[in-house]
């Protein structure tokens, strides 16, 4: 959920019955719970059994997070849909290096499709690229985001133009849950 701002969208384009917000960091579900007064935020690891019964979800989005394909596979009701969103190599690359971004790799939408159409079928893939302009403060921010903020990195605002142009490049992935019958996991043989 991050800090719950596309939850927000969605809530506000689609009639939604219950909203559940997990993200690892309190401090994002803080902002998240502002947002969402009437979901339910969880500070949860993705990578833990989900708080959530069996085939009881209708829509799951996953927005440049980590995935767990069979937690989300568990939750999702059959024909259910899963989005996920994954940053494309040229995504900020105007600032990579002086926010100390991490590089990223091609192919990242093929590693998620492939991890997840054993339960799941892609409906859509969609490649949307656009350009940003960024203040010396967004960069800062962004540079505070990535790994180099975490060892304390920050970049210096005089050396910024005032007005940064940059590419916003990702891929908006649409799958749907398979029925559990035509799941392609093998089943042991006996
Ligand atoms: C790049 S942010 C994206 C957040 C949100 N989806 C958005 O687009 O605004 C990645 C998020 O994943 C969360 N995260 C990282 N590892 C996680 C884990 N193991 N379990 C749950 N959340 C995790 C981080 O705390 C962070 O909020």
């Amino acid at each position: 959920a991050g800090t719950g701002y596309y939850l927000r969208e969605l809530e506000r384009q689609v009639p939604v019955s219950a909203v559940v917000a997990l993200d690892i960091s309190k401090f994002a579900l803080r902002r998240a719970a502002k947002l969402l007064p009437d979901a339910l935020c969880l500070v949860w690891d993705v990578w833990r059994p989900l708080p959530v019964v069996d085939e009881s979800v209708d829509l799951l989005i996953n927005i440049f997070a980590p995935r767990n394909p069979d937690e989300f596979a568990r939750v999702c009701r059959e024909g259910g849909v899963l989005i996920v969103v994954t940053p494309l190599p040229q995504h900020l690359q105007e600032i990579s290096d002086v926010a100390g971004l991490l590089n990223i790799r091609s192919g990242k939408d093929d590693d998620v499709a492939a991890a997840l159409t054993p339960d799941f079928t892609l409906a859509a893939s969609r490649s949307v690229e656009f350009p940003m302009t960024l203040t010396p403060e967004d960069v800062q921010n962004i540079a505070a985001m990535g790994p180099a903020g975490h060892h304390g990195a920050s970049v210096r605002m005089d050396t910024l133009p005032e007005r940064l142009r940059v590419t916003a490049a990702f891929t908006v992935q649409t799958f749907h849950r398979r029925r559990k019958e035509d799941s392609e996991k093998s089943t042991p043989v006996r």
